[in-house]
């Protein structure tokens, strides 16, 4: 089988990462889906929520890097990430490697309102009295760093299959 540069979706909580990865990986044979946070998940055994509340969130960082560090090796993959891997500069170094990097962009309105209609509660990161206060403090934080992507897809007021179709057309003029 050819290697093919993987696909890596990066943004905020709410940004569509998954949903987006999953459409992709539904339109393209021979690449492979890879969520980052499932398989810290299925790794520590424990669900996100749980090691940020029994390890802390440097604990939930380290395997983070370490999954990166596994899966940025390889090859044809469609790569969910957790909206915090920026956190650490290296895993986007690493990402590049082989992949090639998609900044979901959305307003702090509009992932407030995607993360509503799943468990808030899920979302560590978000346990604060004013989650679209916090929303934003990690939007301004972490922007410079999403902003290293290859591309940035505006997300807001487009139907799913249209991101697809963007992210799909602007993978394809890499190669
Ligand atoms: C996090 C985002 C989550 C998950 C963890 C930390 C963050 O992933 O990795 O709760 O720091 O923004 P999603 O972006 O898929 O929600």
């Amino acid at each position: 089988m050819e290697n093919k540069k993987n696909i890596v979706l990066i943004g905020m909580m709410g940004a569509g990462k998954s949903t987006i990865a999953h459409l992709l990986d539904e339109k393209l044979q021979d690449f492979q889906y890879l969520d980052i946070d499932k398989e810290i998940e299925k790794l520590a055994q424990k669900h996100i929520e749980e090691i940020f509340a029994l390890q802390g969130e440097a604990h939930f960082r380290k395997l983070e890097h370490e999954m990166i560090q596994k899966y940025a090796n390889y090859h044809n993959q469609v790569i969910a990430t957790g909206g915090g891997i920026v956190e650490n500069i290296d895993n986007i170094k690493l990402l590049k490697k082989n992949g090639i990097i998609f900044y979901l962009k959305a307003s702090a309105d509009e992932l407030l309102s995607r993360v509503n209609k799943t468990n808030i509660r899920l979302r560590p990161m978000l346990k604060h009295p004013n989650p679209k206060q916090r929303l934003k403090e990690l939007i301004n934080k972490r922007e410079p760093f999403y902003k290293m992507a290859d591309f940035e897809i505006n997300t807001e007021k487009k139907e799913l299959l249209q991101i697809v179709d963007e992210i799909l057309q602007k993978y394809d003029a890499t190669n």
